[in-house]
């Protein structure tokens, strides 16, 4: 066994302890009923998974029902959800692995359809660039507190189905980072504005829901929080405002902050930021501060090694989907048994059924097929 960083235990200020540096990366299985409740495929799937990694974070639940982004996407916006969700945890936590619930609210990117007919609703009546996109519907302000309050029953709902921490997807376009966006959010009460003011969501958002987990939980309870750093829109989220975005989350009561980046090595689009990685820089920024997740194309020991030097855990998303054992071929030494390639036949051994298959042939690059 390897004495290399990834493989060293990772205890949180809280007291809860990761046997290794590796998360699962939360990774959208569009397995579940149509209703969100989880189904026996979704959790052979992410039991298979769970055994080898410090801790898996789910894929992304929408806390509310106007906030779902897909057929197939968990839930956690009703007690209906907490049974299924026990299991999850359940099955998640063999072997010792910490099992953390991602928390999501699509806000203007899903369809009329996925809502049952309703408009998406955003932070402002602004559409999204990209095919098929919806005018969505600008959020009342009783609205916007009615979805601070959804996540907070969702960390609830949380706690009581054993999960040992959460995660405010904060990244990817999704509702969270709408309000921080310039694109998304044009408002000019409160909510919107200058960048201090988009981060108001944000900022009201993370202390409700840390101080609801935190009366819930007896336990040690995480709370993360995941972003993106650049928006490729016009006016959209740059470099410098996720640095800003940064400062702020850190002096939040929050366990851990989560980049998503395609790419680990992934440099900015700004000119006064190509001297190294986003990911140095981001680390620089938080200064040890708050636990840093580093993910983005970790394909061998080498890569993780490299993430860690600017962060405390690296998560790893589609390895794992290829090879469910990645991680203790990569702890023995023994890289040249990985599978990066999934065959049509081999879906089922590997529990990637429909949803999961669909939406890895968008997202893998073609030597990962
Ligand atoms: C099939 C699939 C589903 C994903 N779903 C989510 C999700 O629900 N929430 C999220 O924050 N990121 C999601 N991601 C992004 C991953 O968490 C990760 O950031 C990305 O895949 C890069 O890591 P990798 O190169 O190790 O795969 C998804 C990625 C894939 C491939």
């Amino acid at each position: 066994m390897t004495n290399e960083k990834y493989a060293q235990t990772f205890t949180f200020d809280k007291g809860l302890t990761l046997k290794n540096r590796f998360v699962m990366a939360p990774m959208t299985t569009k397995m579940s009923f149509y209703d969100g409740v989880i189904t026996e495929d979704e959790k052979r799937y992410y039991h298979m998974r769970s055994k080898e990694v410090g801790a898996v974070i789910t894929a992304a639940a929408n806390v509310s029902e106007n906030g779902k982004g897909w057929e197939g996407e968990l839930g956690v916006y009703d007690d209906k959800h907490i049974a299924g969700l026990s299991d999850l945890a359940a099955s998640i936590k063999v072997n010792g692995t910490k099992a953390f619930l991602q928390l999501y609210h699509g806000g203007r990117i899903t369809q009329s359809s996925v809502l049952k007919g309703t408009q998406p609703v955003a932070p402002s009546s602004v559409k999204a660039l990209r095919p098929n996109s919806e005018v969505p519907r600008e959020l009342e302000e009783e609205e916007i507190y009615r979805i601070i309050d959804d996540y907070k029953e969702a960390a609830i709902r949380a706690v009581k189905a054993g999960f040992d921490g959460i995660e405010l997807h904060g990244a990817n376009t999704y509702l969270i980072q709408q309000f921080f966006s310039p694109h998304s959010n044009r408002r000019t009460d409160q909510w919107g504005g200058s960048m201090e003011k988009r981060f108001t969501f944000i900022d009201k958002l993370v202390d409700a829901v840390t101080a609801a987990a935190k009366e819930a939980a007896a336990e040690p309870f995480i709370v993360g929080y995941r972003f993106s750093p650049e928006e490729i829109e016009t006016p959209g989220i740059r470099f410098n405002e996720t640095l800003y975005l940064v400062e702020k989350l850190c002096q939040k009561p929050l366990d851990y902050l989560h980049v998503s980046l395609r790419d680990y090595k992934q440099v900015s689009q700004l000119d006064d930021y190509q001297d190294k990685p986003m990911l140095a820089y981001l680390n620089e920024q938080i200064d040890g501060r708050i636990p840093f997740i580093s993910v983005g194309d970790i394909r061998t020991g080498e890569d993780a090694k490299a993430a860690l030097e600017n962060s405390e855990l690296v998560a790893l998303g589609r390895v794992l989907l290829s090879d469910p054992n990645w991680v203790s071929k990569v702890m023995a030494d023994k890289e040249e048994m990985i599978r990066y390639n999934v065959a049509e036949e081999e879906r089922d051994v590997l529990a990637l059924t429909n949803g999961v298959w669909g939406f890895m042939q968008g997202m893998m690059p073609d030597r990962l097929r």
